[in-house]
């Protein structure tokens, strides 16, 4: 059911082509070559620690990894840019400004004019669904509303390349399967170039066309996966639900094989015999268990 991504012709929106990054003695990411096409919806999927905000940052241009190249339009990442824009758990807002005022601040800033700016950023309160709040101010509105405005604002900034990582993971899970419908709904419109980063399976595969499954130590590609279910997606549809499952195992079977002595069974061997062997799924909400999650150095 998990079908590896056919590489295709033409030239790629995003070239990662042999890019490493160490710090110090942790070696983040090795070998990491992806080629990433216009309009596509990549997931980077992986445990903590596993390298995802390293590649993630590196595509931002916020620094140059230790080897290999990453170009964007056949251009060199050499710095941040406009067009490669990147969201964060936590919403960037000018707290003193209104919605509309927060949309307004970065299309001005663009040179667009007072009336353009105000008709983009009411155009783009309504794709968000926050009508009736363009005058609130960030502390009047919840968590998820204030995601929505930075979503609203990222989008309005027309970028070429939206980066996000792990935007949703502070949400209620109620509200970040709104989310997840509200990012799909608009993907379907806009078509953007995104590449957003999940330690969590369903999520990857509510949101992705494509999902790049990473493990740890060394940060590396395990997976390079197309997701083929139609759209909008359900996070309890059954295949859905079953792809998820063989990724995890997948992980856990990655992370064990790390492990050189005292590996424990692989409690579910029926899924890694293929799977036939339907077992109830230990893990609803689609979070890498912790026990594979790797420890995690302290980010200095
Ligand atoms: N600035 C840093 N200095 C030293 N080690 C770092 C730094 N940033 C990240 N690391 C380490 O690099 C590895 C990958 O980190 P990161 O890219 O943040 O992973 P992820 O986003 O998948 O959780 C981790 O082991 C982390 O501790
Ligand atoms: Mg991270």
């Amino acid at each position: 059911m998990l079908v590896p991504f056919q590489r295709r012709e033409g030239s790629a929106k995003i070239a990662v082509s042999s890019v490493g990054h160490r710090y110090e003695s942790v070696e983040a990411l090795k070998n990491i070559n992806i080629d990433i096409h216009a309009g596509q919806f990549v997931c980077l999927l992986g445990p903590s620690g596993c390298g995802k905000s390293t590649l993630l940052y590196a595509l931002a241009g916020h620094f140059v990894p230790s080897g290999g190249h990453i170009a964007i339009d056949g251009h060199p990442v050499d710095g941040p840019s406009p067009q490669r824009l990147l969201m964060f758990q936590e919403p960037a807002l000018f707290p003193w400004l209104t919605v509309k005022q927060n949309l307004k601040f970065g299309l001005r800033a663009k040179g667009l004019s007072r009336s353009e700016a105000e008709r983009l950023a009411l155009e783009y309160i309504t794709l968000v669904h926050l009508e009736g709040f363009a005058d609130a101010l960030p502390h009047q509105l919840s968590g998820g509303m204030r995601m929505r405005v930075s979503l609203a604002r990222a989008l309005s900034m027309d970028p070429a390349v939206l980066l996000m990582d792990e935007p949703f993971a502070p949400l209620d899970a109620q509200t970040r399967g709104h989310m997840h419908q509200l990012l799909q709904s608009i993907w379907m419109k806009t078509r953007k170039t995104v590449v957003f980063v999940t330690h969590n399976v369903r999520e990857a595969l509510v949101l992705g066309d494509r999902v790049v499954v990473m493990a740890n130590r060394p940060g590396r590609i395990l997976r390079d996966l197309e997701v083929r279910l139609p759209r909008p997606r359900d996070p309890d549809d059954e295949k859905l639900v079953e792809m998820s499952r063989q990724i995890r195992d997948e992980l856990k079977n990655a992370e064990l094989a790390g492990q050189p002595i005292e590996a424990p069974e692989n409690p579910n061997p029926a899924a890694k015999a293929g799977g036939n062997g339907r077992q109830p799924d230990r893990n609803p909400t689609g979070d890498i268990p912790r026990g594979i999650v790797g420890p995690v150095g302290a980010r200095r």
